[in-house]
């Protein structure tokens, strides 16, 4: 088995309820909302959502016939669960970013929100998410901006050492990674994506600001903004939308979750569904299900 980069593990953190119902974030909730309604495709088969946490984006997939929702941790995926209530819609896997277990050219679209930040080989992760994406498929990638205007401000003024403008990513927290804009897009554009669309987001993420005014109205202010971020990136978060260029030709979409998976480890197709967990005939491994959730971390 191939080593992968460390995981940020959020198995057990509260991040949902202290970071956004109680953290006073609902203004970034609502401009994250504004940039994905303009990106996300209207309908679709299969989406892929890539470090979904507790769901909190997923009710935004709404067109989507099916959504994936994929996350490290388990608590995580668990508190996801109570928020989306029993629906086929969604399908729950605890899995490594790095280590899809999905066959090639499963989704016809994925989302990436805040979960590029933890990742120590982000070039290494794009791949991979590339690889699950039939082609034409439509990629929303969210990433946190080094370049934005308060880290330029500090670096002018002395008050932090990195440089904002110097294309290499910065951890400013063990696992936390800021990306240069031009970074990220030349790593999606040597993957094979064409990025359409580029959106500031939060660029009124001010604590005095946010007290003075209404998350709605700062948020509707956001959504006017979001566009300049074709042109120019100076807000701490960035949206992009890109599409995997299309080579191959194209095949049947998966009918089932079973049709998506493919074993992490030997990366075969033929796994039988064995009730409690997935048999892998080719490598004998058994990846868990357990309380609806499919476990490709560690196997049996
Ligand atoms: C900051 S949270 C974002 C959650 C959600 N996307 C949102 O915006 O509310 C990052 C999530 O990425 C997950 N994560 C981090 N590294 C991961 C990895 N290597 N594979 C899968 N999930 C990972 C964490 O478990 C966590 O739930």
């Amino acid at each position: 088995m191939t080593t992968t980069p460390p995981v940020c593990d959020y198995e057990g953190s509260d991040y949902q309820r202290s970071f956004w119902d109680q953290g006073g974030r609902k203004y970034e909730d609502l401009s994250e909302a504004i940039a994905l309604q303009r990106l996300l495709p209207e309908t679709g088969h299969w989406m892929l959502e890539l470090g979904a946490g507790a769901g909190r984006n997923t009710p935004r997939y709404s067109g989507f016939e099916h959504v994936v929702l994929l996350d490290y941790s388990l608590t995580q995926l668990e508190q996801a669960q109570q928020r989306l209530g029993c629906s086929h819609r969604f399908v729950f896997v605890a899995a490594d970013i790095y280590r899809l277990p999905f066959r090639d050219r499963s989704f016809d679209a994925a989302t990436m929100i805040r979960a590029l930040h933890h990742m120590a080989d982000a070039p290494r992760a794009l791949e991979t998410v590339k690889k699950a994406l039939r082609p034409g498929a439509v990629f929303i990638l969210e990433f946190a901006n080094k370049k934005n205007l308060k880290s330029i401000l500090r670096y002018w003024f002395g008050r932090q050492e990195w440089n904002p403008f110097s294309l290499e990513a910065v951890e400013f927290v063990k696992l936390n990674f800021n990306f240069h804009p031009r970074a990220v897009r030349t790593w999606l554009e040597e993957l094979g994506f064409s990025v359409e669309k580029v959106r500031t987001v939060s660029h009124f993420r001010m604590n005095l600001v946010k007290r003075l005014f209404p998350a709605q109205v700062l948020a509707a202010l956001d959504g006017f903004f979001q566009p300049t971020g074709a042109l120019v990136q100076f807000t701490p978060s960035v949206f992009l939308r890109a599409r995997l260029k299309s080579t191959a030709s194209h095949h049947e979409y998966p009918r089932s979750a079973m049709e998506l998976f493919a074993c992490p480890d030997c990366r075969s197709e033929n796994l039988v569904d064995e009730g409690d967990h997935l048999f892998c005939r080719e490598c004998s491994a058994r990846w868990t299900f357990h309380n609806g959730v499919y476990d490709f971390r560690l196997k049996k």
